[in-house]
Order: structure tokens, then C-alpha cells, then sequence
């Protein structure tokens, strides 16, 4: 195999895009990835953004794509009445468990942030995990920001995390060769977290060596892994992912073309005393929108 081959050994195709076997069939393994330290800072940077634009008292939140629920639990345990929906019934089954031993109560809905809608629309929503990168195209966003508006109320907060163009362009591939329609980065060294469940050790994976770009379509293939155990009782389960980078500026234009939210700000991660514009290399970024007054279909 020549060297332009090997490039592309992780390329293998996805499948298809909203399967939901990945996330339901290892839930609690995903699990490893949320830290409850995390939750504090998300309920915090919610909270305070709710106060800081005169949502008081904050009463109703929705948390979209919501995985485990670590951050609708703790939203829940002081005291905000949550809603969290996903697309997976297994996370969603494991999310429930989570809330009942933590003794919450948590409306759990199964959807797709394309389509979904709650009756009783919320005071403020929560996107987190980069799930919005999974809106592979450009109107699927706008598509998603037009229903998301029928779930937020006037007035309402929408805090979103988007992953950065420049998450995959480290500075520390190895080697960057053009494999059209991709540019392939390879030697990357992998974003990795692991801890211990019921005994075992778990690690999880984000970006395996190498990672796929089309710059045309500013998608990115990659692979996420979970591993179980140690030595030969080791035991991995990968599946490769397409994720879809919503440039800044983009993004912006978008919002204002949709009309249903405006751009309050956009930050590194969740310091609101950092700019996205003074951090080029933040590996995520968090926008926070508020409902305008449209009057949306219900
Ligand atoms: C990377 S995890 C993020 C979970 C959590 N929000 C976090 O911050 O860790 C992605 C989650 O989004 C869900 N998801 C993916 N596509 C979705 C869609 N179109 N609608 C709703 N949930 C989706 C997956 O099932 C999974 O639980």
C-alpha cells in the first residue's frame, strides 16, 4: 500500500448519519466523558446568563442532545424544572437511571433537533457536546434554529457549543497530505479521558491518529472510541463519526438569516471575559443567543 492509501485507512464510510446504535448500545461508557465538575461550571454559565438578560425567575430548561443528563441533573437539583431529549433510546434509558438515583425528576423526550418540539416552550435551551456539528449541512442548521424557536419563549436564552474549525488542525499532525476531496491530518495525538466503571477501566477517544477534512463541505471524519479493560481482557469499540464545522462568522450569518435568535456573544468555552475573537485556538466555542420576538407557528 503506498502512502496516499494509508492515509485514508480511517475514512471508512459512517453510515448513516442519525443511527443512534454508538451512543445507545455504550451509554454508560460515553458516561466517563462528563464530569460532574463540568455540570457545576454549565449550571453556572447558564444561570448567570439567564440573570445577567432578566430571565428571573429562571423556571423551565431544555438541554438538546442531552446524553447522560449530567447537566440537566444538576440543573434540576437546583431546583430548575429540566427537559433533555435525544435521539438515542439508549442514552435516554440511561439518563433516566442516572436522574432517578439522584434522586431528580427530568422530562425525558426521544426526537431529533430537526423536528422536535415541546409543547410548553422553555425559558432557556442548552446544545451542548458540539451536537450541532452533527447538522451536516448549512439548512439543516437553519432548519434546526427555526423549530428550536417554537420550544424557546420570547425573551428566552439558547446556549449552544460549537466545535472550533481549528480543533482538528493541530499543530501537531504529523503529516498533512491532500486525498481529495479530504486533506488528511495523521500522527494526531488523540483527545483521551478514562476513569473507572464498576470496576473496569474505561477510556474514551476522541480523533483517532487520523483525522479526514473536506474543506469544501467543512466536514470532518473521525473516529470515537471506547475501550474497556486492560491487557487482554481490553475490549474497544469505535465508530467513525462526520461532524460538520460552523465557521464564526457563519454561524452569525445564519442566526440573522433564520431571525428567530439574536447573537448576544461568542466565547471561548465558558469564559465570558474571553472572547472567541482574542482566542483563535479554542477548541470549542460557546454562542449565546436570545429569542427575538418573531412570532413563530405552533
Ligand atoms: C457527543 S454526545 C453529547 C452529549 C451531551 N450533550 C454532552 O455535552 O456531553 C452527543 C449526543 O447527541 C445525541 N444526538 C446526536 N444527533 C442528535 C440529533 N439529531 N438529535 C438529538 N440528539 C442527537 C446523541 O445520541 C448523543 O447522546
Amino acid at each position: 500500500m503506498d502512502e496516499r492509501d494509508k492515509s485514508g485507512d480511517s475514512a471508512d464510510d459512517p453510515g448513516d448519519r442519525f443511527s443512534t446504535d454508538f451512543y445507545s448500545k455504550y451509554p454508560h461508557l460515553y458516561a466517563v466523558y462528563m464530569s460532574e465538575g463540568n455540570a457545576l461550571l454549565v449550571s453556572h454559565f447558564a444561570l448567570t446568563r439567564c440573570e445577567e438578560w432578566g430571565l428571573q425567575p429562571t423556571r423551565r430548561g431544555l438541554s438538546y442532545g442531552c446524553g447522560p443528563a449530567v447537566y440537566s441533573i444538576d440543573l434540576a437539583q437546583l431546583g430548575i424544572e429540566m427537559v433533555a431529549m435525544d435521539l438515542s433510546p439508549g442514552m435516554l434509558e440511561h439518563a433516566r437511571a442516572r436522574a432517578q438515583n439522584a434522586g431528580v425528576e427530568v422530562e425525558f423526550h426521544e426526537g431529533n433537533m430537526l423536528d422536535w418540539v415541546i409543547d410548553d416552550p422553555v425559558d432557556f435551551a442548552l446544545n451542548l457536546g458540539e451536537n450541532l456539528s452533527y447538522l451536516l449541512e448549512a439548512h439543516e442548521m437553519l432548519q434546526h434554529l427555526r423549530t428550536a424557536a417554537r420550544s424557546i419563549r420570547a425573551g428566552g436564552l439558547y446556549i449552544c457549543q460549537l466545535s472550533s474549525p481549528l480543533v482538528h488542525w493541530s499543530q501537531n499532525a504529523q503529516r498533512v497530505v491532500a486525498r481529495p476531496p479530504w486533506i488528511v491530518f495523521s500522527g494526531l495525538k488523540p483527545m483521551q479521558t478514562e476513569d473507572l466503571v464498576e470496576g473496569h477501566r474505561v477510556s474514551i477517544r476522541f480523533n483517532g491518529d487520523t483525522v479526514l477534512y473536506d474543506p469544501i463541505r467543512q466536514v470532518f471524519r473521525s473516529e470515537i472510541a471506547i475501550a474497556v479493560g486492560e491487557g487482554e481482557q481490553r475490549e474497544e469499540f469505535s465508530k467513525v463519526e462526520q461532524h460538520r464545522a460552523y465557521f464564526p462568522q457563519e454561524f452569525m450569518a445564519l442566526v440573522a438569516l433564520d431571525g428567530s435568535f439574536e447573537l448576544l456573544g461568542l466565547y471561548f468555552d465558558y469564559h465570558v471575559d474571553a472572547p472567541l475573537a482574542n482566542n483563535p485556538e479554542a477548541a470549542a466555542f460557546i454562542a449565546v443567543m436570545r429569542r427575538t420576538e418573531r412570532e413563530v407557528e405552533r
